[in-house]
């Protein structure tokens, strides 16, 4: 029986590419909104509107992602325990679910302050929300309260991602590079 170990198994080209992408494109859209000013008032800064923009450029991808990930499905992952294996999809399915939330969330709460939502300057995009005052109040807490959970789960993404790579040496980090 031969003891060569197995190839590692990578993700497709394309899931890594849409992966490190939308990385970029997170790490942008978080100091954005926390450095756009006076963002609970009417009308929105040039920061504001590129969080606007790159928010629903980042539910586009994540949109292409996900029917991606229908075509291509992603590799087996290495061999782990089964607890482990159900935490990592809980923590993918949700980190899928949630970054289709928020900027949903983000484009409702923009509506109901009447801020214009666009894709990058380049494509305008209907309001989802009749503007109002309360509502705007509503649903923008609910887009900041999702926004801080997603970061936490993106902190157990990362610390997983590093944990699987540098202490059990798995290779998991090499499977997404
Ligand atoms: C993944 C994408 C997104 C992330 C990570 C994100 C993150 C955030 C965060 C952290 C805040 C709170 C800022 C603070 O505490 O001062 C915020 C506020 C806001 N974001 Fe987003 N956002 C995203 C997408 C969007 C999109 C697509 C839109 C609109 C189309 C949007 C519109 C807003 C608005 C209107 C606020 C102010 C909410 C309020 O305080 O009433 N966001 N965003
Ligand atoms: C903005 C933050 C991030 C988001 C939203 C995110 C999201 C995801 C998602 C949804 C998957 C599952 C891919 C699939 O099966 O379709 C994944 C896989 C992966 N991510 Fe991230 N990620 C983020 C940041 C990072 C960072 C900073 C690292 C590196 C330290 C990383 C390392 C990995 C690795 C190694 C995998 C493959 C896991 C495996 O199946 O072995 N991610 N990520």
């Amino acid at each position: 029986m031969s003891t060569t170990a197995l190839p590692l198994a990578r993700y497709h080209l394309v899931s890594r590419w849409f992966h490190w992408a939308l990385v970029a494109l997170i790490a942008l859209e978080y100091p954005l909104a926390w450095l756009m000013s006076d963002h609970r008032g009417v009308p929105e800064d040039a920061l504001a509107s590129w969080h606007v923009g790159v928010g629903t450029t980042i539910l586009g991808l994540f949109l292409l992602r996900l029917l991606w990930r229908q075509v291509r499905t992603p590799p087996p992952h290495p061999p782990m325990p089964a607890w482990q294996a159900r935490a990592a999809q809980a923590t993918h399915g949700l980190l899928y679910a949630g970054f289709v939330l928020l900027p949903l969330l983000g484009w409702m709460a923009a509506s109901a302050r009447a801020w214009p939502v666009h894709v990058m300057g380049l494509i305008q995009l209907p309001a989802l929300f009749p503007a109002s005052t309360t509502w705007a109040g509503l649903l923008g807490d609910a887009h900041q309260a999702v926004a801080i959970g997603l970061l936490g789960l993106i902190g157990l993404h990362v610390v997983a991602a590093l944990f699987h790579t540098y202490i059990l040496r798995d290779g998991s980090l090499r499977r997404m590079l």
